[in-house]
């Protein structure tokens, strides 16, 4: 008797379905309650014979265990079913978009640009490839001049009998200010932010290209000391207005006089500190009066007017402003580190 219970049970299992919770409580009702079949078969079992209950014992504890298991397994497709359905919740916050950055280099080179955009600068662009022209000649550099050399210069193409004939990667954007007055009659006043290339082995503190931004001011009655009064209003906005400048002499082809330009360190604010290596200065750029020579080249009375170039290394400013030590990163593109400059808000 239990045993043909038993395998009517067991004939069920198979078929034992339910497409929503009603119908799956009744099955659970129908065999596992109290007075469910399963419970039924225990009642009848207290009657078996004793040399039968080994054996029919064992069956059904298994009946019971495939019935539960069944059961379950139609509860667990349900659950997640339901689950699912449940997974839209239109009053979450929306997962944040992983937005990029902008390059810390284009940061600094639109601050800059900007502040001199507010003095009165518009922004000017030239080619990366040049001949040697606007990137030597025209600026007064010397047949034999040591930048035109190897060791500085990539060249493109190069002309053993005529240096003139050279096209070259421009080592700098001074170039820029030849194309410049190529095409424009002072009153000239660019900002030109670009990209350079000197021959030089990658390390921590130099690299085959950086960034250069250029200026350049030529007008009637232009002197060094509007020049120092520009640097000046560009060093308090970009490094804060404690900030002082000092000129100190230098040497360019294409400038007379020349200098360098130094701030005072923002780290120790010019009392001397290792960075500074105690001088309480740090060197931001070149500039001077355009040479007289250069004006000529592009055929501009140097008699009538006067002007003066500044040329600053992007790279340079940035490593100052956020202390960057190795310049290979601006050119990694780690994200780790490009997202150090995320803007905060
Ligand atoms: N071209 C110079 C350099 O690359 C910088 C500079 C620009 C100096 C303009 C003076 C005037 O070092």
């Amino acid at each position: 008797m239990l045993q043909e219970k038993i395998d009517a049970i067991l004939a069920q299992v198979a078929e034992m379905t339910a497409d929503n919770a009603e119908a799956l409580e009744a099955l659970r009702i129908r065999y596992l309650s109290k007075k469910g079949e399963i419970a039924s078969l225990f009642n009848d079992f207290k009657l078996v014979p004793p040399e039968q209950k080994r054996e029919l014992g064992q069956r059904l504890n298994e009946v019971k265990t495939l019935v539960t298991e069944r059961i379950n397994a139609l509860r667990d497709q349900f659950g997640a079913v339901a689950k699912q359905s449940n997974r839209v919740d239109i009053t979450r916050p929306a997962v944040p978009q992983a937005l990029g950055t902008r390059h810390p280099l284009s940061v600094v080179r639109k601050e800059i640009v900007d502040i001199f955009a507010r003095l009165g600068f518009t922004l000017a662009e030239g080619p990366e490839v040049e001949d040697d022209w606007h990137v030597f000649s025209a600026l007064n550099f010397a047949a034999d001049h040591p930048a035109r050399d190897m060791q500085d210069t990539f060249f493109v193409e190069q002309d053993e009998q005529d240096v003139t004939r050279n096209i070259v990667l421009r080592s700098h954007t001074s170039s820029v200010q030849v194309r410049t007055m190529d095409h424009h009659k002072p009153p000239i006043r660019i900002i030109c932010p670009g990209r350079v290339y000197r021959n030089e082995a990658i390390t921590a503190r130099a690299h085959c290209f950086f960034h250069q931004i250029e200026g350049l001011y030529i007008d009637k009655g232009v002197t060094f000391a509007d020049l120092r009064q520009v640097l000046l209003y560009f060093a308090q906005q970009l490094f804060g207005s404690d900030t002082k400048i000092r000129l100190r002499p230098s040497y360019f082809p294409f400038t007379e006089p020349s200098a360098e330009m130094d701030v005072t360190c923002m780290l120790c604010g010019g009392k001397g500190c290792s960075f500074c290596k105690n001088t309480g200065w740090v060197e931001i750029l070149g500039c001077g009066m355009v040479d007289p020579a250069v004006l000529e080249a592009s055929g501009i009375d140097s008699s009538v007017y006067s002007g003066y170039a500044f040329g600053l290394g992007i790279e340079r400013i940035t490593n100052l402003k956020y202390m960057v030590k190795d310049l290979r990163m601006f050119s990694e593109n780690d994200v780790r580190f490009l997202d150090e400059f995320r803007p905060v808000h």
